[in-house]
């Protein structure tokens, strides 16, 4: 990385006109960089990802190869928003890659969650290879790196830890020969949503609460199986909905599904029905060091709940985690 530290004369973008500012000289920036060559991007759906992507479709349209790798660990509807707004709105060359069986099959009754992240994030890259190595005349690679990425890298090598990696999924391999496009490098978090709406993105994607690398895979807790997994994502994408409803997906940091490989005993329709309880955790933080939890309102804990237990196979029962962080982490994996 040559220039590392954000010009001092560099203006935080917080309005529209800043962005356009940005936008313009970007697409200036990387015309020069990048000249007729091709670009590679690993396009999670993320809001980072998300916005690279949209700037260099402006930049240099279908010289732009993104490739959307779906682990089977997305949220409900989230590959398919990628499809639709990089495919379908801006016409974008996007490879998808639905490579959720592989995935499942090697996470297959293993538990401990450092080795789903290990399995998850290696496969990862596996799989964004192998897409790479199908094209030809690819001599660069997008990122959508972000300021804080880059002083936390700068901030470990100064400790004298080796430097952390900044990627959500793995890391980069030593011998790659692209270089770097990271239009972004320079941003904050709230500069990268301003830019994003200026580029004329999905509010929904560029205010996308934050999500890990391994999604729902840390979520569907001790080893995954595809029945639960399904319960996850449906239960996850019923409590999105009723936030969006109330007017809490607005505000709340972070909020989501958990389901635990455990049953208990409950009745439906009469009989006995040995159901999976969903975990709902909902909560507010600066940085994610530490955090505290969202009061829900009674009436909406109640309504997710009925749906929950109503619409979803499998569960038979709504818990709400009250505890903060510490003592438990954000995620239960
Ligand atoms: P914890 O659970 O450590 O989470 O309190 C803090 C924040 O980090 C997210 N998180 C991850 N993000 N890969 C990621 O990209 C991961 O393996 C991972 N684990 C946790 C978590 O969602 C929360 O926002």
């Amino acid at each position: 990385m040559d220039q590392m530290i954000r010009p001092e004369t560099m203006k935080r973008i917080t309005t529209p006109a800043l962005a356009q500012s940005f936008i313009d000289e970007q697409i200036a920036e990387i015309r020069a960089q990048v000249g007729d060559k091709k670009v590679l991007l690993a396009l999670s759906g993320g809001v980072d990802s998300s916005v690279v992507a949209a700037l260099l479709i402006k930049a240099i349209g279908k010289q732009l190869v993104c490739v959307h790798v779906n682990h089977g660990l997305m949220r409900k509807g989230e590959s398919e928003d990628v499809i639709r707004v990089f495919r379908e709105g801006l016409d974008a060359n996007l490879i998808y890659v639905d490579a959720t069986d592989r995935f499942l099959a090697l996470l297959a009754g293993v538990s401990d969650p450092e080795k789903k992240r290990k399995i998850i994030g290696g496969e990862f890259i596996k799989v964004f290879d192998e897409e790479a190595a199908k094209l030809s005349g690819i001599e660069f690679l997008a990122q959508g790196t972000i300021y804080p990425d880059i002083l936390e890298s700068i901030k470990a090598k100064e400790s004298g830890k080796p430097v952390k990696s900044h990627h959500n999924v793995g890391g980069l391999p030593e011998d790659m020969k692209m270089a770097l496009v990271e239009p972004l490098k320079f941003l904050y978090k709230d500069e990268v949503r301003v830019v994003g709406e200026a580029l004329g993105l999905p509010h929904g994607m560029v205010y996308r609460q934050p999500f890990p690398g391994p999604g729902l895979g840390v979520r569907c807790l001790g080893a995954i199986t595809r029945d639960r997994l399904h319960a996850l994502r449906e239960a996850d994408a019923i409590l999105r909905e009723e936030f969006d409803n109330c007017g809490l997906a607005q505000s709340v940091w972070q909020y989501f599904i958990s389901v635990p490989d455990m049953k208990s005993v409950g009745v439906k329709n009469g009989a006995r029905y040995e159901g999976w309880p969903a975990i709902i955790r909902a909560v507010n933080t600066v940085d994610a060091m530490e955090a505290t939890i969202e009061e829900i309102p009674y009436p909406v804990l109640h309504k997710i709940t009925q749906r929950i237990t109503t619409e979803v196979p499998g569960i038979n029962r709504v818990l709400y985690d009250l505890t903060p962080k510490p003592t438990g982490t954000i995620e239960w994996e």
